[in-house]
């Protein structure tokens, strides 16, 4: 089984998803190591009720973001951490950092990519006036939610739709892609081409949800 390093930054509710997949027996997948850059992420409790290693690295008490990183590989790899899955992780990862773990660092981005990256996705997505938004996990690269891009879902946006409940519309979906892509890209039936991602047409097809 792949052994994922989860970097959260608060509630971990994506965590929880990727937690409760991996204790199904046929996932091909293991949670080895939880680090949060916010000593008080509810994640970090998240991961110890599952017996999960769980460990706090504040960001601020590093004097670069160099430092900050070494130890956060450190982390990582003395827990044999293979991918990485950023799960509300509010931190930018140099390319440095991107360099040890090549393909194997995603995120999961709240709207559907390229629209609205960066910060407060749900709120751009209001104001824009969007009717469809939705969520994206995507492989990480050096520029902000730019990476080659895995599985979406799509959400509706309603007419009554504030940031917190088109949020919690769009996290629901978050709970049920982030494992899917998961899946596929540890089993190799999603891979890098260049900018892109080429899916198994069988694993998309055998999918329901893709
Ligand atoms: C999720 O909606 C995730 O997509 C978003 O933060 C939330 C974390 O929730 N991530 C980003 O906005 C990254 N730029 P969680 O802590 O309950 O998983």
């Amino acid at each position: 089984r792949a052994r994922l390093g989860v970097l959260v930054s608060g509630s971990g509710s994506n965590l929880q998803a990727l937690l409760d997949a991996c204790a199904q027996a046929d996932f091909p997948a293991e949670v080895a190591c939880v680090v949060s850059n916010v000593p008080t992420a509810f994640g970090l409790e998240r991961a110890r009720k599952a017996g999960v290693s769980a460990v706090a690295l504040d960001h601020k008490a590093f004097g670069s973001r160099a430092d900050f990183e070494r130890a956060l590989g450190e982390t990582l790899r003395a827990s044999g951490v293979e991918w990485v899955c950023l799960a509300g992780f509010m931190r930018l990862l140099s390319a440095d950092f991107l360099a040890g773990f090549p393909g194997r660092v995603l995120n999961i981005h709240p709207a559907l990519l390229p629209a609205f990256p960066g910060l407060h996705a749900q709120r751009q997505a209001l104001e824009r006036g969007v009717k469809i938004t939705g969520c994206t996990v995507h492989f990480v690269d050096a520029g902000t939610d730019t990476g080659p891009i895995i599985a979406q879902a799509a959400v509706p946006v309603l007419p009554d739709d504030t940031e917190a409940s088109l949020s919690a519309r769009i996290l629901a979906e978050e709970h049920r892609l982030y494992p899917l892509a998961v899946r596929l890209a540890v089993t190799g039936k999603v891979t890098l081409e260049g900018t892109r991602t080429r899916v198994d047409a069988q694993a998309a097809v055998g999918d329901q949800s893709l």
